[in-house]
């Protein structure tokens, strides 16, 4: 467990994650029925980007400003987008000092789902929260044990998914973002949607994914349509072309059966998003049905 998300917050993927998190939470709550967010790899909650270029024996360099910000000053971002910076902004805000809070004119600090879910969360929604890694766990509850609707678990993720399905509102949103450093990772996601599928057959679940290789990505989509499950559709973000050296060329997001027709209001955004975060020509993204409706 050598992952930390602090060097990665705020970059790319965190944008695109992030971005359709929040629109895919409001559509859960077209429902007024409360429901169970499930975060499995929750990480710490806050992040400080401050502390993004310093490694743990060497500089870094930090990933935020090829991700949100990007969007930070622009005036014309598509309304999902414009939400979705606004909760990262409010958060910023309010963990500035005065000092800190002269010079808004780029980000410091970044808000990890949790805390996107929990500022979302209505009263008949609950969280639960797992993070593995004990630094990670204890960050995440100082940054969250206030909050009444949420529990917080040290444990691993996957294991949650068998402890906490079903729940009693027979509703949840699990969110799967592991760190993809084990290559048994895919393995272990596909076991986990198996379980969540047969305990709760009508939840939503969405997992990100990076796109390192594409090869191991479409085997990953296969396991999962053998799972035979409800509707799913993957958005896909790529910032630089096929031939790029980079390693990881982007990332996607799938997601089991999402609120009715919200592809139509998500869709939109992706072309948008990549030629905003696109760091050499060749970048693409779209939103594919697995699975159709
Ligand atoms: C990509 S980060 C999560 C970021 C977070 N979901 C967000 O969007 O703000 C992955 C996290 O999973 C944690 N982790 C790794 N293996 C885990 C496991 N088996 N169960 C729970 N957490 C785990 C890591 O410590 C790390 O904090």
């Amino acid at each position: 467990m050598n992952y930390r998300h602090q060097y990665h917050a705020g970059n790319f993927a965190d944008v695109l994650k992030h971005a359709l998190l929040i629109p895919l939470l409001r559509g859960m709550q077209r429902k007024d029925k409360g429901f169970l967010y499930l975060d499995t790899h929750a990480g710490r909650g806050r992040y400080d980007l401050a502390s993004a270029a310093r490694g743990d024996t060497l500089e870094r360099t930090p990933e935020w400003p090829a991700g949100v910000g990007r969007l930070w000053e622009r005036t014309d971002l598509p309304a999902p987008v414009a939400d979705y910076l606004a909760l990262v902004k409010a958060f910023d805000r309010r963990n500035r000092t005065a000092a800190e809070a002269v010079d808004l004119s780029k980000p410091r600090f970044y808000p990890g789902s949790p805390w996107l879910a929990q500022a979302l969360a209505r009263p008949q929604d609950r969280l639960a929260l797992c993070e593995k890694h004990p630094e990670e766990f204890a960050a995440l509850r100082a940054e969250l044990d206030f909050e009444a609707r949420a529990t917080l678990q040290s444990m691993d993720g996957y294991t949650a998914v068998k402890a906490v399905l079903p729940p009693p509102e027979k509703r949840a949103f699990v969110l799967i973002d592991p760190p993809f450093e084990d290559p048994r990772e895919y393995a272990h996601v596909v076991g986990a949607l198996r379980e969540g599928l047969r305990r709760l057959s009508g939840g939503t679940f969405a997992v990100w994914y990076p796109l390192t290789e594409r090869a191991r990505v479409d085997a990953f989509f296969a396991e999962l349509v053998a799972l035979r499950p409800p509707p799913t559709w993957s958005a896909e973000l790529t910032v630089v072309g096929p031939t790029s050296p980079v390693k990881m060329k982007g990332c996607g997001l799938v997601v089991i059966n999402p609120p009715w027709q919200i592809d139509r209001e998500l869709s939109p955004l992706l072309p948008w998003l990549a030629s905003v975060l696109a760091q050499s020509p060749g970048g693409t993204a779209d939103l594919r049905w697995l699975v159709p409706e």
